[in-house]
Parts: structure tokens; sequence; C-alpha cells
């Protein structure tokens, strides 16, 4: 442990076969994921239950998009879905604690002999995991609503993969930051992208629109959720461009992410959205949210029972 964080959550992590504290995790200079930011990762939400349990929501689409974005930068994913979820039950246990959680994975291509652009031959992947302490949204942040501004997506055109390369990202959280917004809305040739860590969505005239899936965005595990949660609470709903003008002119602006599950934005770029207050159609789809994670945790107990 360190001693200058002695208060420090420190939890048991996952390194290339070890557990052990995170404190002492190492990895060599030389890991593709240092140099080069070389790899892919995911979070995974974590739900404390009743009884005490941290149960994940939507496990197994997190495992199948980690293997496509492995697959998309040609790394052979070191576990089937059965080796993860075990890696991140043994995550779960060796952290027991109050709260809700994510768990952290990450795979990067591995550590080379020397520094060189190309794939080396012949290297073990590097393989991470690590639960961390997360708080979602109060219940009066939700109320009020969150603060967004918006910049120009400069990223590359492959967000679509889960890439530990997230130097655009941490940039466009950074001007969030220093523009006291909880996001930044990210705009390509006119037309909306993403959050800098989440997926955004906008309401006009009654329809929830999101961008297209593709290369242009991440798809997030909430993507085809909240196409689920939207047709489950009759909100039509419609996948395709949208432009700027049509942000700003919307009558509900949310974003949605692993550790903000759906949050409503009701200030963008200092104006209000819509009546400036959360709206129905995010209201609707957080409730609908909410059953989700119910029904899912409740299908989880009986098959474990
Ligand atoms: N980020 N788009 C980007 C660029 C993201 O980084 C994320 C999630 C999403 C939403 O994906 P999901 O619904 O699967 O969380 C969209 C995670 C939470 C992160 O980087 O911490």
């Amino acid at each position: 442990m360190n001693p200058n964080h002695a208060d420090v959550f420190d939890p048991t992590v996952y390194l290339n076969g070890e557990w052990g504290p995170l404190s002492e995790a190492r990895i060599p200079v030389l890991d593709r994921g240092f140099i080069f930011g070389d790899g892919v990762y995911e979070v995974v939400p974590l739900y404390a239950q009743a009884g005490g349990a941290r149960l994940p929501f939507r496990l197994a689409q997190h495992l199948a998009r980690l293997n496509r974005s492995l697959g998309k930068i040609r790394i052979d994913n070191p576990f089937d879905d059965a080796g993860w979820r075990a890696l991140i039950h043994r995550a779960i246990e060796a952290n027991a604690g109050p709260g809700d959680a994510l768990v952290y994975i990450q795979v990067t291509r591995g550590v080379a002999a020397k520094r060189g652009h190309a794939f080396p031959a012949g290297i073990t992947p590097t393989v991470f995991v690590m639960l961390s302490q997360v708080a979602y949204p109060s219940d009066a942040s939700r109320a009020q609503g969150a603060v967004a501004v918006t910049a120009e997506d400069k990223r590359w055109l492959h967000c679509d993969i889960k890439s530990i390369s997230l130097l655009g990202n941490v940039l466009m959280a950074q001007h969030a930051a220093e523009h006291d917004a909880l996001e930044t809305i990210q705009l390509r040739d006119g037309l909306l992208t993403e959050g800098s860590s989440s997926n955004v969505w906008i309401v006009a005239g009654g329809t929830l629109l999101g961008a297209p899936r593709g290369p242009r965005i991440l798809e997030g595990i909430r993507y085809g959720l909240i196409e689920e949660l939207a047709a489950e609470a009759g909100i039509p709903f419609e996948e395709r461009d949208v432009t700027e003008a049509e942000l700003r002119a919307a009558d509900e602006v949310m974003i949605s992410s692993a550790t903000k599950e759906v949050m409503p934005i009701t200030t963008l770029d200092g104006k209000r959205v819509g009546g400036g207050r959360p709206g129905p159609v995010y209201a609707a789809l957080y409730d609908a949210y909410q059953r989700a994670k119910a029904r899912e945790f409740a299908n989880q107990a009986s098959r474990a029972g």
C-alpha cells in the first residue's frame, strides 16, 4: 500500500495469472499498451444487492463486445466467456464490500523485446482485471439534470473499437471538466457522434434519435438496451444522423454509459435544453432501465438458486 494513500481503496486485482494488491501490480515498460496504446478494455457495471452481493449487469453483452474489440485489433481472446466470468466472479469475491462497483478489464498485445510498431511475433497478451468502487449519479443530480458542452470530434475513425488509446476522449473529458460540465458532446462534420465516454440521445417531436452505429461511435452496451427500453415504453426510436441544429433544438438530450446509466442533459453550451428540466422520455427510459436491472438480477438469482 502506498503510504501516502493509506485511505485509498486498494483492490485485489488480476494481472497475468496472479492476484494481488493493485498498489503492487506492475507491468514492464515495453508492454505494448504502455508504449503504443495497443489494447482494448471493458467496463462492466456491478450493482450491490440487498444481501450484499454485487451482480454484473449485461455481462454477456460486455464479453461479446470485448471479443469483437479484440478481433478488430487481431489479438486472440485469451479466455472464453466462461474463463472471463470466472475471473470477474473472483474479482467480486476478493473485493467484497458495500456499494456499487465496476469491473475494468484490459487486454494489451503484450510485452515486446524492443520497441517497433508492427505486431511482434509470439508474444502473450497482458490481461488485467480490477474492481473499482463507483457511485452512480444521485437522485438529486438526476432531478436537476447535467451540464454538457459541445466540441468538434477529432478522433480517428475506428471509434467502434473499445481501444485503450483514449487521448481524444481524455481531451474531451478535460474540456468538460474545464467548463464545469459532466460531458462533452462531440460533432463531426455537423453531425452528432457521442460523448467523451458516453452515447448521446436526443428527443425530437416525441421520437428518440441516436447516431448510427458504425466507425464514428462506440456502440455502448446501453445502445441496444435503450432501443429495447424505448420499445417497452412505447417510445418511437430512430437510428440516424442527427444534425447540430437538431441537437440544439432538441426537446430532450441524454447520455448513457455503464457508470451513468441514462442521464438527462438539461444545459447544453450554456443554454437550456427544452424546458430546462429532465423530460418525460428520459423519465420513462430511466424507469425502464431500473426494471431491466431488476429483471436481470432476478434471473441471475433464480439461475444461481
Ligand atoms: N465508457 N462511447 C464511449 C466513447 C465510451 O467510452 C462509452 C463507455 C460509451 C458507452 O458504452 P457503455 O454503454 O457500454 O458503457 C460510449 C466507459 C464507461 C468508460 O470508458 O469508462
